[in-house]
């Protein structure tokens, strides 16, 4: 069910700040990163959509956030940063911003002093995009920060909700990384469930054959890339093609949708590609354009493509902003894609490197000294 927007900003503008009790302590959340089948490529006003998008939550690729706080209504807000152990200016100023600008959803934000410990599972020079779960780890911490300052306990489905919400304000990605399995974010012309403030995580009841999906992430270039999602998503303003692509990808996600309800693979593959591939003949043909594929990124795709024919497996790829392959399938197959991997594709990898990821069920509150 969703709960109204209204619901969602009550619980602390109902409270006088000043009238709130100083408090402090420790939470600490992992939440995980997740790779959108349905991408979200486009937006307007302050984080919204410009069509619905739709994710698969990952298991092994998850950032830690591990918080102390104190809150105090005569004290201004402060923030220190540690990632991986060492101060981070760029990050440090990055959570900065993003507090600055959430005040209004969250008041007590501008009085909280905080001490930020941050650190992902996986190689940050990998090149896997780390926004996404470090911006829904934040939104995770924070709301619980909130329920101590306050002292109220929220309904779960409220909880994960709201840090969809904040964690959208921060990254948008990052509202679809609050749930197990799969998540659905933005309003759609075809179906009711969608919505723009955050992402959902009830999408009905899945096929068997998309229960256990793993995403095997080719590592092909780790070099910084050329425009950030920010500078991409704004090109498509004024993109001569974003219309047809904003409704391109909204009939996408039913597709999608359709295909995870009925077990199709045929269907989901096909819509998959195309997503990916769209998305980069949109940066291709924006104004400044970019080319984000290196020659090895084509080269996995035209053996992955060879290999689904003679193989005829359910073996399908998609690509974020950025040169590295993500392939999609059914743990069913698992031993024969690593063994594609690893005599195929290990030669066009980075240092013959890449991450075996899968369905996860979503993040996690863990014990801050763990
Ligand atoms: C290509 O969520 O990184 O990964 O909202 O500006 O932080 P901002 O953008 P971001 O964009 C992700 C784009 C994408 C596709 C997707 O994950 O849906």
């Amino acid at each position: 069910m969703l709960i109204p927007l209204i619901l969602l900003i009550l619980m602390t503008t109902s409270t006088d700040i000043n009238q709130t009790k100083p408090s402090s302590g420790r939470v600490a959340w992992r939440a995980p990163s997740n790779i959108a089948f349905v991408k979200y490529w486009g937006k307007r006003d302050r984080q919204i959509p410009t069509n619905p998008s739709l994710s698969m939550t990952l298991k092994n690729c998850y950032s830690q956030m591990k918080v102390e706080f104190n809150f105090d209504p005569s004290q201004k807000m402060q923030v220190e940063v540690l990632f991986e152990g060492k101060s981070n200016d760029k990050f440090q100023s990055r959570i900065a911003k993003y507090l600055e600008s959430i005040c209004l959803e969250l008041p007590f934000v501008s009085h909280l002093s905080l001490k930020i410990d941050s650190m992902n599972s996986f190689p940050h020079s990998a090149g896997i995009a780390s926004s996404a779960s470090s911006m829904a780890a934040l939104a995770l911490t924070l709301c619980s920060i909130e329920e101590h300052i306050y002292g109220k306990k929220s309904e779960r489905e409220e909880f994960f909700q709201r840090a969809s919400y904040l964690a959208r304000l921060a990254s948008g990605s990052a509202c679809r990384s609050l749930y197990p399995n799969y998540a659905l974010w933005g309003q759609s012309l075809h179906f009711q469930d969608g919505c723009n403030e955050y992402a959902i995580g009830d999408i009905g009841e899945i096929s068997k054959e998309f229960k256990e999906v793993c995403d095997a992430i080719l590592l092909v270039d780790s070099s910084v890339k050329d425009v950030s999602s920010s500078a991409g998503h704004q090109l498509m303003n004024d993109h001569p093609m974003a219309q047809n692509k904003y409704l391109l990808s909204d009939a996408n996600t039913l597709s999608v949708l359709k295909a995870l309800r009925e077990g199709d693979w045929a269907l989901f593959g096909e819509v998959l590609e195309s997503e990916a591939l769209s998305l980069h003949a949109m940066m291709m043909t924006s104004n400044p354009s970019f080319i984000l594929l290196k020659p090895n990124s084509l080269a996995i795709i035209e053996k992955v493509k060879r290999y689904r024919l003679e193989k005829d497996l359910p073996l399908f790829f998609t690509i974020d902003a950025g040169p590295n392959i993500h392939l999609i399938y059914p743990k069913t197959i698992q031993v024969d894609v690593e063994e594609f991997i690893e005599n195929q594709l290990k030669d066009l990898l980075e240092e013959g490197k890449w991450i075996q990821d899968m369905i996860g069920s979503g993040p996690e509150e863990i014990e801050f000294d763990s």
